[in-house]
């Protein structure tokens, strides 16, 4: 039986037709091409990554294992090394909670290469202390509640010793600017910079 569209015109077009038609379709489109006649086989997928032996200083203790060339350093640390300190929030970037240091540089470990890191030193958050005293930017968090849940901790003080280090904890503002990458879901901004004033004022004191 025909169908007829709004306005009584006739399509010829029945319902069965209509699912005849769409599995036909249906049917041609999952017929994948290399099992169509002529068609010519694709090539095999093959894993790309490859195993690297990389050696590096991670918190003044030398490293060397085998590791696939895809890692992030991030993973490297905390699901080969053992190094949970840095912590992994957004895994994109965008959240600064896996700042380390490389070479006395911070960077972000889940959008490093764990390969960049092959001859280099990494100093985690597990690296600051000496022993059981705390290092200054540790001791003024704590000092200035510069946390509440405290996972973005690490993070945070890892970028707070690197703006004291490079003579950028010089205002309020200038704090926030270089800390702006650092991403504190508790908001707990206040105590954060608070604590790098005081630890740039003990600093420039010597
Ligand atoms: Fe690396 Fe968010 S986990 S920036
Ligand atoms: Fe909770 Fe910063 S202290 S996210």
């Amino acid at each position: 039986m025909s169908a007829s569209e709004p306005g009584g015109l006739e399509t010829g077009v029945t319902r069965r037709t209509v699912l005849g038609t769409s599995a036909g379709m249906a049917a041609a489109t999952i017929v994948a091409p290399h099992l169509r006649a002529n068609a010519q086989p694709l090539p095999t997928p093959s894993e790309t990554g490859t195993t690297l032996r990389l050696s590096m200083s991670v918190n003044g203790s030398a490293v060397a294992l085998d590791v696939d060339s895809r890692a992030s350093l991030l993973d490297l640390l905390r699901e080969r090394v053992g190094i949970t300190g840095p912590k992994k929030g957004c895994d994109h970037g965008q959240c600064g909670a896996c700042t380390i240091h490389l070479d006395g540089r911070p960077v972000v470990a889940c959008l490093t290469l764990a390969a960049k890191a092959d001859g280099r030193a990494i100093t985690t958050i597990e690296g600051l202390a000496t022993g059981e005293t705390l290092h200054p930017m540790q001791s003024a968090f704590i000092d200035h509640d510069a946390l509440q849940c405290g996972y973005c901790t690490p993070g945070q003080i890892m970028s707070a010793v690197a703006c004291v280090q490079q003579g950028r904890a010089t205002s309020p503002d200038n704090i926030r600017e270089f800390m702006s990458g650092n991403i504190c879901r508790c908001g707990a901004y206040a105590g954060i910079v608070a604590a790098i004033e005081t630890v740039a004022a003990e600093t420039r004191e010597g």
